[in-house]
């Protein structure tokens, strides 16, 4: 078996790591034009400290509020984009740009026109859109009046949201991807829910609160959309990676089980219409009321998602006992470092085998197609002579996507598409720099947000084209 004729072969970014121009047109800040550029971005943030995340210090750098200027340079990157021959094109809607406090009763006009003018781009050189409806990003106004996602009202505000997005796109998007990895709401709640915590409260509770209106706007968005247009497809997304056990120890092996079920729960409810049936113990344990409303599990039930696309970057480990255990950093949290995985040329470790594992893993949970909708290096790149020769994003490429093929073709499959991401460099989430660059088109410019912002082709540009063109036989 081989990869199916309309392969969706593609890119991926999102608009707060691009477009800048945070107060443009209309726009107002969002959750992500507060995270400064500091080692602190991840951490939870705290309403009840004096100086929080909140207080807009001028001497800091905050780089989504320049991002790559995409606002600005869509056209050029979008050719440059088709250049590669890819045919689908990921990018989400700032909710800042369309409703610009949450709150209005009317779309940001000079909002919906910008992602007009990409859809016609896209349009121009046929590559398909698959939208982002919220990638971890909300007013600002909606973090400070009503802790984010753990308000009910916001669940309102997204619905006119993501309504408004349907109705003005129905003949031009297709798939429709209503959150970005919702399970991040459980690692980094500022960036994942608009949360802030609270000393004196059970911030588990909030997390899981907010993660119950998260699923129920997904859901009545799914339900909402399929009245617009019954051709409309919509994919939960996860931040994937099967969690490996440190040993063969029995012990190990249910902790890595356990992390599995922790990091599929959204997941779960999200195509199964249901919560695993773990959570009311696991509820109670941790003293978790959830308030619902009468008709919230009906509506899960009856409007789950079409297919499941996920993020991949590496697998996990965990261990029974983690005392003593070297730790790594991962996509979004920490997590044990796995001896078998050779140094990578990331800080992340690199597991393309554990691509494979976790395609079958998903499959065999979910039964549904799969949609790879993230995948890729970051890294730091040298420019010299205008040349990027990043020969080790090339091998990563090479590795992650014949695993991906032989998921295909021996284990059987059903894969929508692989949407690499960061396609061009944007700025991280984790550590707020373009210095972590993933793309494979260059971008002038420093943490900062300085330089030229001159776009290069790197070496990896001409691979992944060769990899589009042979339809992944190159590979
Ligand atoms: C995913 C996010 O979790 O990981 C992206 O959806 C993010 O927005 C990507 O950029 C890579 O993470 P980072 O921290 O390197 O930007």
């Amino acid at each position: 078996m081989s990869l199916r004729e309309d392969f969706l072969w593609g890119g991926a970014i999102s608009a707060s790591q691009t477009e800048g121009n945070y107060l443009s047109d209309g726009r107002k800040p969002s959750n992500f034009d507060f995270l400064p550029l500091t080692k602190d971005r991840l951490k939870p943030v705290y309403k009840d400290k004096e100086i929080n995340l909140l207080t807009d210090m001028s001497d800091l750098v905050y780089p989504s509020r320049t991002g790559i200027d995409f606002y600005h340079t869509y056209k050029e990157d979008i050719k440059l984009l088709s250049e590669l021959g890819i045919n689908s094109f990921r990018f989400s809607i700032s909710w800042s740009r369309i409703f610009p406090t949450g709150e209005e009763n009317e779309p940001n006009e000079k909002g919906l026109a910008f992602y007009d003018k990409i859809l016609d781009e896209l349009d121009k050189y046929n590559i398909e859109p698959i939208v982002t409806i919220s990638h971890f990003e909300i007013p600002i106004y909606l973090v400070e009046n009503y802790n984010g996602w753990e308000s009910r009202k916001v669940l309102d505000l997204y619905l006119k949201f993501s309504e408004t997005m349907m109705k003005r796109f129905s003949q031009r998007v297709k798939y429709w991807i209503p959150f970005n990895e919702m399970n991040m709401v459980l690692h980094i709640p500022f960036i994942g829910g608009g949360i802030q915590f609270s000393e004196t409260k059970n911030n588990l509770e909030i997390q899981y609160q907010a993660g119950h209106h998260q699923l129920l706007a997904n859901a009545l968005t799914i339900k909402k959309g399929r009245e617009i247009n019954p051709n409309f497809q919509f994919g939960t997304m996860l931040a994937a990676g099967k969690t490996y056990a440190y040993t063969s120890k029995p012990e190990d092996v249910f902790a890595a089980l356990q992390s599995d079920k922790d990091n599929l729960f959204f997941s779960d409810v999200q195509v199964f219409g249901e919560y695993p049936i773990g959570s009311k113990h696991f509820f109670e344990k941790n003293n978790i009321h959830l308030v619902m409303e009468k008709d919230d599990l009906k509506n899960l039930k009856e409007n789950t998602v079409d297919f499941v696309s996920f993020s991949y970057y590496s697998s996990a480990c965990t261990s029974s006992d983690v005392e003593g255990l070297e730790t790594v950093a991962t996509n979004g949290f920490t997590t044990i470092r796995n001896p078998y995985l050779p140094k990578s040329h990331s800080v992340w470790q690199n597991d393309p085998l554990g691509l494979r594992i976790t395609l079958n893993q998903l499959y065999d949970r979910y039964r549904l197609p799969l949609f790879i909708v993230e995948n890729g290096l970051g890294t730091q790149d040298e420019l010299t002579n205008k040349q990027v020769v990043d020969y080790y994003r090339i091998d990563y490429l090479n590795e992650h996507l014949k695993q991906m093929y032989l998921a295909v073709s021996e284990d059987g499959i059903p894969l929508m598409g692989y949407l690499m991401w960061g396609i061009i460099d944007l700025t991280s989430v984790s550590e707020g720099k373009i210095s972590k660059r993933y793309g494979v088109i260059y971008v002038d410019q420093d943490d900062e947000g300085k330089g030229s912002k001159e776009r290069i082709k790197k070496d990896s540009f001409n691979f992944y084209k060769q990899v589009i063109e042979t339809k992944g036989r190159y590979v």
